[in-house]
């Protein structure tokens, strides 16, 4: 006997195959049991009746309440009307756990009732769909990465020091002295960079922002590309060969899911590069003439991305930030010192910065400068200063939150389902 997957279907019609899955929905009419079984790769109607398993297995059916795991064997048969294209005449099966009354039944349930069961909530098909994306988006990143040359090279968690800031760290303790978790690990891929040229990191970040928006997580996943001897321009190219190449691999290789989720995707067939670039400046008056008057200097709240994303049909870079709003690492532009060479890139349909990134400063005088300014404790960057003391060179990098990448590309409301378990500022659990 064959042991296959619901997702396997297809390739086994006609013969018996072995399924283990758990109980998603079961209709009785007297002589016939319909169980719709989910394995993790799919749905799939099966037959049950008295004549093909026997009385006791039939019985056994009528316990079988909602997520009941079980083992069941049956015979492949093609149709169309049933859920994922295929059936299965039951010939056995076994039973492995009743399941207790199940609280996340088929009709609708709020979304904090839905939060706090999270650790089941992710067994509906739906939930499935969007991890599943959000894997595809993590290989494909790596993939192109890869292909371009970059060797993946991992920063720590607990760090001395702040990236992005002094006010979203989070403290604790590393045994007698203060640690932080880590907001990026963009400060070692500089090292790294200049170690072996061109490195990315994957991994938890973290941010002790009092947020509580549609795209803020406490714990988020940042992959973080960074390239020595690589210009703003080079760094610009790199994002939206990337993030186009990413799109395209999700419309290629995840039809299904999108489907499962509703996604409608022809505004995903729109992304491709070069993606449109507007100065801050430009941004300013766009939001000007929408109706909101920021002085400048002032940074653009998630709102105001989303009015300037709406004005395009694929991701748009914002470039030549102010540099008083900016981190203190980023590289001002030679030819208008007050803004830097950054840019940070808004997805389309409204979801606003998917990405940060710039030039560094690779001039040392420069850094300490800007570390006075910021009024960052010298000492904690020494190892920092180093890189800039020992052949340093032009660099840049970028940082791409996979929860606010995969809640655009699966055209959700909010990054709290494109993560596994949410940390929010109101959630620690599950
Ligand atoms: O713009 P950010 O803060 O940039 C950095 O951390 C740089 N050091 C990265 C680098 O150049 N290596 O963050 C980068 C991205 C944002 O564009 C966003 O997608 C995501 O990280 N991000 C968050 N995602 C969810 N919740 C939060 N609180 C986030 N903060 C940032
Ligand atoms: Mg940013």
């Amino acid at each position: 006997m064959t042991v296959t997957t619901i997702s396997d279907l297809s390739g086994h019609v006609g013969q018996e195959v072995e399924l283990h899955g758990w109980v998603y929905n079961r209709r009785s009419s007297g002589k016939i049991q319909f169980l719709i079984i989910r394995d993790g790769t799919g749905i799939a109607q099966t037959v049950v009746s008295e004549k093909e398993v026997g009385p006791a297995a039939f019985a056994a059916c009528d316990e079988l309440t909602q997520e009941s795991s079980l083992v069941i064997r049956g015979l492949v048969r093609e149709d169309k009307r049933a859920p994922g294209g295929y059936e299965l005449t039951v010939t056995g099966l076994e039973v492995v756990r009743v399941a207790e009354d199940y609280p996340i039944t088929h009709k609708e349930h709020g979304v904090e009732f839905l939060m706090d069961k999270r650790h089941l909530w992710i067994r509906t098909p739906r939930q499935v769909a969007i991890l599943r994306i959000r894997a595809e988006v993590i290989r494909a990143m790596e993939d192109y990465l890869h292909e371009q040359g970059f060797t993946r090279v991992d920063a720590p968690i607990l760090t001395p020091s702040a990236c992005e800031g002094t006010t979203t760290l989070f403290e604790t303790t590393y045994f007698e002295t203060k640690a932080y978790l880590s907001q990026s690990g963009q400060l070692y891929n500089e090292a790294t960079a200049a170690a072996l040229g061109k490195v990315y990191c994957y991994g938890p970040t973290f941010r002790a922002e009092k947020s509580k928006t549609r795209r803020h997580l406490i714990e988020f996943w940042m992959l973080e590309p960074e390239a020595a001897f690589f210009t703003y321009e080079d760094n610009i190219r790199l994002q939206e060969g990337m993030v186009s190449y990413v799109v395209a691999r999700v419309l290629e290789r995840n039809r299904k899911e999108l489907e499962v989720i509703g996604r409608d995707v022809t505004p995903l067939t729109k992304v491709t590069a070069p993606f449109p670039r507007i100065t801050y400046d430009e941004a300013l008056e766009r939001l000007r003439a929408a109706g909101r008057d920021i002085p400048w200097g002032e940074d653009f709240g998630a709102p105001d991305e989303t009015i300037i994303s709406e004005q395009f049909d694929r991701p748009v870079f914002v470039t030549h930030f102010p540099a008083k709003i900016k981190a203190f690492y980023m590289q001002p532009d030679p030819a208008r010192q007050e803004v830097v060479l950054a840019a940070d890139l808004l997805a389309s349909e409204g979801y606003g910065e998917i990405i940060g990134g710039s030039q560094r400063i690779d001039d040392l005088d420069l850094l300490e400068r800007r570390l006075r300014e910021e009024r960052l404790p010298a000492e904690a960057y020494q190892w920092y200063l180093d890189l800039r003391r020992y052949g340093s060179v032009p660099h840049s990098g970028f940082g791409i939150g996979i929860e606010r990448t995969v809640a655009w590309i699966c055209g959700l409301e909010h990054v709290r389902e494109t993560i596994p378990f949410a940390r929010l500022l109101n959630r620690l659990t599950p």
